[in-house]
């Protein structure tokens, strides 16, 4: 049996990890606790609960009103990975500026970083977005479509990244990709990294701009791309997408390699 006195002694301690790590708690409540309990409610996805949300609240072929519409679900209702509007205002600056033409996703979830691309994409660009889960992909695929991005403008390729990448030149004809918006699991990144360069996919200027670097964090990523000598690299500081508490990163990188 445990003493008052030492119970009470742990109460400080306690009161301690929870102030500390009150915004992960948080996360964990959002994003585990009451997905679960939702699931269990309503006998369906998270994902499928959001685009219901989204399908009836939002303008169609009006893609600003889908993504208020996603990050009003994302704050209010229920917690979604998409990159969020605080980071994504970073990712329309870099599209706005590179005005590139052929764009690769790794990671598509329910396409809304997909629709905050191709709403900036010039006539003739193209976006190619990769997901390996089949319902996601599915979700995705409505919401591209509700946004009025037809299959010229956004390609979304059902697969995973490391099958995808190196069959893409054969598969799509594409032999260079100006810029990749990197958000799936993280634990990929560095290897559809050295996929990509391989492939001679991206080339000298080429822009990758990889999410989530600081949390949940792909430190083998960012050693590689200091000590590489191949990219040039900025961390644009943020904080998790939709979470003001927890302190999170993108990584820019610029390929320097001789292609
Ligand atoms: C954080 S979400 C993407 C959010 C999306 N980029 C946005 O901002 O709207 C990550 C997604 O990547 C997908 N994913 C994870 N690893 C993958 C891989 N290796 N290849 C393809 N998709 C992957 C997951 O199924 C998940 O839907």
């Amino acid at each position: 049996m445990v003493s008052p006195a030492i119970a009470l002694a742990f109460i400080p301690f306690l009161l301690t990890v929870l102030i500390k790590y009150r915004y992960y708690i948080l996360l964990f409540y959002r994003a585990v606790l009451v997905r679960r309990l939702q699931d269990l409610i309503t006998g369906r996805s998270r994902e499928d609960r959001a685009f219901q949300y989204v399908f009836t609240h939002a303008l169609p072929g009006n893609a600003e009103s889908i993504l208020d519409t996603f990050d009003h679900w994302c704050t209010k209702i229920e917690y979604l990975s998409n990159i969020g509007p605080k980071k994504g205002k970073v990712l329309d600056r870099l599209i706005g500026d590179m005005a590139p033409k052929t764009v690769l996703e790794l990671g598509t979830h329910c396409g809304y970083a997909a629709v905050r691309i191709a709403r900036l994409l010039e006539l003739g660009a193209r976006l190619y977005t990769v997901e390996m889960d089949e319902e996601n992909g599915r979700i995705a695929e409505k919401i591209i479509r509700l946004a009025g991005f037809d299959d010229d403008t956004v390609e979304l390729i059902n697969g995973h990244s490391e099958d995808v990448i190196p069959q893409f030149r054969e598969r799509f004809g594409v032999d260079h990709i100006d810029f990749v918006f990197m958000d799936h699991w993280k634990r990929c990144y560095l290897r559809d990294l050295q996929l990509l360069e391989e492939s001679g996919l991206i080339g000298k200027g080429s822009i990758i701009l990889a999410d989530n670097v600081i949390f949940p964090g792909a430190p083998h990523f960012l050693r590689y791309i200091k000590s590489s000598g191949l990219y040039q690299y900025r961390i644009h500081r943020a904080t998790l997408e939709y979470f003001p508490g927890i302190r999170d990163g993108m990584a820019e990188l610029t390929y320097m390699g001789t292609t």
